[in-house]
């Protein structure tokens, strides 16, 4: 299965990293550091908490419509209100999330002869903004959102809309995510995967297996050559 052509990387928390906003929240809430992980963790949690239920409840809007919204839940959760131009900046630090150290030349590695593209709940503009941001768009063919069946993963809706604009069956795409519920979803949806466990987690005991799990990108890379 995973001699596929066809790689849709997960894009938060797999190729960037969501923890990079902590600069942003740390310079506009003046925080010490154990808090702001707080704040940042609660914000991320809330953030995947709420495109769950807006899929589930049918009451769609956009990802950053999700991670404005989780973003006033964990400030409201702590009892923080800065002003509305400070939420603008740590909102918009979603724009400039790092690119995992091993991101670009594992993309460049595995794009040789492969098709790679985005899978993810981000809303186009924001793929597009951050792919640009982080230098990882020339290593992309496509950036395939969630927005285009208006809803989240893990809805097989958007695994299999992934498939159709890339013109793949189902099973002949891998998803990568470092993501335990998004690989859990895309296997119970048909498609290949690969987890990316940096944090050593143990897998989802919902929705279906792992067909490989690595430790990195790069040993993703390493796998797969
Ligand atoms: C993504 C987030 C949810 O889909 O990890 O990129």
């Amino acid at each position: 299965m995973l001699d596929s052509d066809t790689l849709c990387f997960d894009m938060y928390g797999t190729l960037c990293d969501t923890t990079s906003v902590s600069e942003t929240l740390s310079a506009e809430l003046d925080l010490p550091a154990g808090f702001v992980a707080d704040v940042d963790a609660l914000w991320r949690q809330t953030q995947l908490r709420y495109a769950q239920q807006v899929a589930l409840m049918d009451d769609y809007v956009t990802f950053r419509t999700v991670t404005e919204r989780a973003l006033a839940y964990a400030l409201d959760y702590y009892n923080l209100d800065p002003d509305r131009s400070a939420r603008e900046r740590i909102l918009a630090s979603y724009d400039h999330l790092e690119p995992y150290p091993d991101a670009v030349d594992a993309l460049g590695r595995l794009g040789d002869d492969r098709t790679l593209a985005v899978l993810s709940n981000g809303n186009p503009e924001m793929l597009e903004t951050l792919a640009e941001n982080a230098g990882l768009a020339p290593h992309l063919d496509e950036l395939v959102s969630a927005d285009e069946v208006a809803t989240f993963k893990p809805d097989p809706a958007v695994y299999r809309n992934a498939a159709d604009r890339l013109d793949r069956d189902l099973g002949d795409c891998v998803l990568v995510s470092s993501n335990a519920w998004d690989v859990a979803g895309a296997a119970s949806a048909g498609m290949a995967t690969a987890w990316v466990n940096r944090a050593r987690e143990p897998a989802e005991t919902v929705g279906g297996d792992a067909d490989i799990a690595v430790e990195s990108l790069s040993h993703l890379a390493d796998s797969l050559s």
